[in-house]
């Protein structure tokens, strides 16, 4: 009697126990909000507004884990380019399984109805930096606005696909519209965000970029990470703060780093209400 009794408090223990671990609302809500940024300009004042904040590295790059709001949040300094990008978002996935990645920080506008502070959300993100060309012969010159544009391999669900974008997530890009009146720096738009290893100045080379592929922006990181979380498929969004217009002779202004981190902080504040309900 003694020991089934004992046996009936054993099993009802081990049932609780099983069901913490598996409570599906349980487990979403301890997965946190990865934030990245590329420079210190672009995540410092996140990192300030992490309650219990951790500093975690792997390799080369850094994550600050902590929370806002009491829901759990890492800021991820990703460094500058597209392969640190991509290595930060790794890490990022198999590290801290998030339930959604933000790409934001600075940029420079190719759109002529942008200006610096203005704000993007990236309806797409596409690596403008990959490009074949057709033969042609020595001393016939380098044409460059007749590179083809080539596609991106990425593995989808096992199987390599290739991709010409990268759609930003509904839910993310609703999260970030519904915040845009609390921008008091610039206007916020949707728009396509570029990115590829380089900074252009040439404005016939920025005029061709946008003509060709739709960029609102240009930058260095986001459709890398972009690339990274769809093979992951970890919801993902870009949002980019103009610092710099060479279309309008508007020079880089390390405080629109700050201004983007302040939108992104409203936009966070919203997902968690989200993800809490
Ligand atoms: N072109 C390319 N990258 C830019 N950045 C800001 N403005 C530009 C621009 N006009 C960002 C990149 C990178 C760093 C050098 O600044 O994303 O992280």
């Amino acid at each position: 009697m003694k020991k089934s009794f004992l046996a009936l408090i054993l099993a009802i223990l081990m049932t609780v126990a099983f069901m913490g671990c598996t409570n599906p609302k349980t487990q979403e809500v301890s997965r946190p909000i990865v934030i990245q940024g590329a420079m210190d300009v672009e995540t410092q004042k996140l990192i300030t507004q992490l309650k219990n904040v951790e500093e975690i590295t792997y390799g080369g790059w850094k994550f600050w884990k902590g929370t806002i709001d009491e829901f759990p949040v890492v800021v991820a300094k990703t460094e500058i380019g597209m392969t640190n990008a991509a290595a930060s978002t790794v890490l990022a996935i198999e590290k801290f399984n998030p339930i959604a990645i933000i790409n934001q920080g600075t940029s420079g506008g190719h759109d002529p109805a942008l200006h610096r502070y203005d704000i993007v959300i990236g309806k797409k993100a596409i690596n403008f930096g990959s490009f074949r060309s057709e033969h042609s012969d020595y001393g016939k010159g380098i044409n460059s606005e007749e590179w083809i544009p080539m596609d991106i391999n990425v593995s989808i669900n096992g199987e390599m696909k290739e991709l010409k974008d990268f759609e930003g997530d509904a839910q993310l890009i609703k999260a970030a519209k519904s915040v845009e009146k609390l921008y008091k720096e610039g206007k916020v738009v949707e728009g396509i965000i570029g990115s590829a290893d380089q900074w252009n100045r040439e404005l016939d080379r920025i005029k061709w970029i946008n003509k060709q592929y739709g960029t609102s922006v240009e930058e260095m990181e986001t459709a890398s990470s972009a690339q990274i979380a769809k093979t992951y498929n970890v919801p993902f969004l870009g949002i980019r703060i103009l610092s710099n217009s060479e279309v309008h002779n508007e020079g880089y202004d390390r405080n629109s780093g700050e201004y983007c981190q302040q939108f992104v902080l409203e936009v966070i504040k919203t997902l968690i209400k989200e993800y809490s309900k």
